[in-house]
This record gives structure tokens, sequence and C-alpha cells, in this order.
């Protein structure tokens, strides 16, 4: 069984199915996949329609620090859920066979693409620290072609509440640029931002 992934990914497709996100030029990017539950996911929707799915990730548990309710560190939240096998050898299992994915080992920040690269469709789910959610916006929002969406999880979550003031920032400064904010309710209520581009 594919392990668990802890969005609803269903509920980002059945968006980007509404918005007929995926009859848009570019390929779509998922920034924290973690075990790679959602990434097939997205993969498997892709796949459909010619297009790449960008998963990025460190793919180690240590290399998140952010400190959530409780004083327990993201790495360990991720650490308890793996139960031996690593991170990556995890989701090199769950994705296998997945031939549209490039996966992408490295701290988000560390990314670049080359200027042609397009996305309809992007998910930013990696560090809930408010300098990596503004910078994982700067890596995606560029390249996201008029029409396309980028979605940020855990918007409004308790357990990591950088994300909110760091959105909230994003969608003040560039009003002008987007064409609709929707939130989308995800798994135990925890809510995604979505915001469509001009
Ligand atoms: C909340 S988990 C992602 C969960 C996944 N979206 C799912 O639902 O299954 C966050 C992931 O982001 C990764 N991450 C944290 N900081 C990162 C960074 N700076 N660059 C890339 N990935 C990072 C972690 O390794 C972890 O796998």
């Amino acid at each position: 069984m594919s392990p668990e992934e802890y969005v609803g990914y269903e509920n980002l497709i059945g968006f980007i199915q509404d918005r007929a996100i995926h009859r848009l030029d570019g390929d779509i990017i998922e920034i924290g996949a973690y075990m790679g539950g959602g990434t097939v996911k997205l993969a498997r929707f892709a796949s459909s329609f010619h297009k790449k799915v960008f998963a990025i990730d460190t793919f180690d548990p240590a290399a998140d620090g952010t400190v959530g309710r409780g004083g327990v560190t993201a790495g360990q939240v991720y650490q308890a859920f793996l139960e031996g096998p690593s991170m990556f050898e995890v989701y090199r299992e769950t994705t296998r066979g997945c031939d549209n994915i490039v996966t992408i080992r490295k701290d988000s920040r560390q990314v670049s693409f080359p200027k042609q690269q397009r996305f309809c469709f992007g998910f930013i789910d990696g560090c809930h620290q408010k300098a990596f959610v503004e910078s994982d916006f700067s890596l995606v929002w560029p390249r996201l072609v008029p029409g396309g969406a980028l979605g940020f999880h855990d918007y409004k979550f308790a357990d990591w509440p950088e994300v909110t003031p760091a959105v909230d920032g994003i969608v003040s400064a560039r009003r002008d640029e987007i064409a609709a904010v929707e939130e989308l309710a995800g798994r135990s209520g925890v809510l995604t931002l979505l915001l469509v581009k001009r």
C-alpha cells in the first residue's frame, strides 16, 4: 500500500479539473514530497496530459528544525512517521514506475530552473518558516502561466504559525497579479490557500 499523504491531494486535483488548469501549458511542481504519496497522485493525473511532476525535497528529516506547537520540530514529526526506512527509500518505493516524476533532492532554496520551464500548477508544503514560504513562492510564481494556480498547504494550522503571515504578505504585495484566491479544506480541516494567476 502506498504511504499516506497528509493533504488530501484528491481535492487539489479536483480544483485543477474544475478550473481546467490541466489544459494549460506547463508542468506541475510540488515542494515537500515527503513519502511521495501525494506525488504519485499528481503524477498519475498529470501523465494523462503528458505533463511532468517536479518533486522537490531534501528527503532529510534532520534538515528541518522548524519548531512547532509544544516544542517538537518538524523533522522529529517526519522521522516519527517513517517507522524505520529512510525518507528517500520510502519515497523511491512509493513513486516507483512513475516515469513522469522529476525528483530534485535539494533544499528548495538551492533549486533553479531553465528560463523556458513553465508550470500550470504548484503546491508548496516544504519548510513552514516565513523565509522559506516566500522563497518557494519566488521559485514557482514567475514560471506559472496565466490562469495557473499555486497552493500553500497549512495556510491556517496552529502547528506552523508562520505560514499565515507569509502568505498574507505575498497576497497583499502581489494583489495585481492574482485573479482569484480560494481556500480549500483538506485532511483534518487544514486549509490550503490557492492563488490563481492573472
Ligand atoms: C509536511 S511534509 C510534506 C508532506 C507531503 N506534502 C504529503 O502530504 O505527503 C514537508 C516536507 O518538506 C521537506 N522540506 C522541509 N524543508 C525543506 C526545504 N528547505 N527544501 C526542500 N524540502 C524541504 C521535508 O523533508 C518534508 O518531507
